[in-house]
């Protein structure tokens, strides 16, 4: 049987949704009765949205209705109404799209037969709208913002997820952060999250044939942004192909403004597959010499390889005044500008053990101002991806889709 959720502050009317429906249901008791799929995903804290939503909101029909608005026209989901005045709000209701009303002390057979009209009535009519309908939807396809670099412990999980933080901030429900880090992905600890659905869940079964499911997989943190966790599990991560990656990233740009990604250290198949979906590439190294140097490599082996994005800047991590190595120093060996200077400081590990992004708690220092540079700077970035450009060089083409 689909699962059923019922929001109910009433134990009775929990108990009788448990009887009528079994063990599959699960129950909320929020204080402010949520008035959108949004505000209800954060009450369900990483939990998958339902079959039948059953509405019991006492005083607060106004929002339970807004609910059952949203959840039927964006997510197909049906809604049953529990009250005790159904003369008051039949009309209401039946326009809002809710498929039964039950009062509270129904018997238990009445509130199974609400529920199984519908749950038959719930579902796969996802077809009839097209996806940039959903709420948060764009219409043209998102920017994917992919965060890089050769080496492991530059800075490549903090930029990407205060980058992601400060876009979903100044513009809610505008994007997601992706953690490809295939094996060692740490974003989830980063933003102090336990999601029910990671990565593998994702990229296979039902979340990879349709746009909304999987909208309903990803998890919602609390500064608005929706996240893809990495693997639990190392074999799972495995079963993830490049292949898998690109379809995950281009499902996501048609529902998201950004779609932020963090990588493995290098060029590996995957990282090359994001790269190559990629409108905006930030290349993250720290101040010393192998840092450097492997970031010079990785300029050229991209420009070698054809996979020169127009659209990319370069972070300067770890800066600091007695390392040895200026910022000129930098500039003249990877023969390009560096872009932004991010600061050593001590608030960066204070900010990951606590899991709060520095663009989360609103930090002030130096750090996070910068950060907030990058994130103006991917805001003001006119490249999209139809102006996306390969440099190939051998014979150099301009790719407009
Ligand atoms: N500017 C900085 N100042 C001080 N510590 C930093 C700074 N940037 C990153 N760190 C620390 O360095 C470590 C590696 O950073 P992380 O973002 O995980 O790198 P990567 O994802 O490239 O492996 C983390 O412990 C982080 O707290
Ligand atoms: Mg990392």
């Amino acid at each position: 049987m689909s699962p059923v959720l019922v929001i109910s502050r009433n134990a009775h009317v929990v108990g009788l949704v448990q009887q009528a429906w079994g063990p599959d249901g699960y129950a909320i008791a929020p204080e402010q009765f949520p008035d959108n799929v949004q505000a209800l995903l954060v009450d369900l804290h990483g939990v998958q949205l339902p079959a039948v939503v059953v509405l019991d909101p006492e005083g607060q029909v106004s929002a339970a209705l807004a609910l059952a608005v949203d959840l039927d026209r964006n997510f197909h989901i049906a809604s049953v109404l529990v009250t005790d005045q159904p003369a008051e709000v039949s009309l209401e209701a039946m326009r809002a799209g809710v498929r039964d009303i039950v009062a509270p002390d129904a018997p238990v057979d009445e509130m199974k037969r609400a529920l199984e009209r519908a749950a038959s009535l719930s579902g796969p009519r996802v077809t009839q709208q097209p996806a940039a309908t959903v709420p948060g939807a764009v219409n043209q396809r998102g920017k994917v913002v992919t965060v890089a670099s050769p080496k492991g412990g530059v800075g490549k999980t903090t930029v990407s997820t205060n980058l992601a933080v400060g876009l979903a901030q100044r513009l809610p429900q505008s994007t997601v952060l992706v953690d490809l880090d295939i094996h060692f992905g740490d974003v989830a600890s980063a933003l102090n999250v336990t999601a029910e659905f990671t990565l593998p869940d994702m990229a296979h079964g039902p979340a990879s044939q349709d746009a909304l499911a999987l909208k309903s997989y990803l998890y919602l943190h609390q500064t608005g942004l929706y996240v893809v966790p990495g693997s639990e599990s190392p074999a799972a991560a495995d079963a993830v192909t490049s292949r898998d990656v690109v379809h995950l990233l281009d499902t996501l740009a048609t529902q998201f403004k950004y779609v932020v990604v963090d990588t493995a250290p290098g060029l590996s198949e995957h990282t090359l597959a994001v790269l190559d979906q990629t409108d905006v590439l930030v290349l993250v190294t720290s101040l010393d010499v192998p840092g450097v140097r492997g970031l010079r490599k990785e300029l050229d082996t991209l420009r070698d390889i054809g996979l020169m994005l127009e659209s990319r800047s370069v972070v300067l991590n770890f800066m600091h005044p007695s390392r040895g190595i200026s910022v000129g120093d930098v500039e003249a060996s990877i023969g390009r500008k560096v872009d932004f200077q991010i600061p050593q400081s001590n608030s960066v590990p204070i900010s990951v053990n606590q899991g709060i992004p520095l663009l989360q708690s609103g930090s002030r220092d130096p750090v996070a101002k910068t950060l907030r540079a990058i994130v103006d700077s991917i805001e003001t970035e006119k490249v999209g991806h139809k102006g996306r450009r390969f440099l190939d060089f051998g014979h150099k083409k301009e790719v407009t889709q």
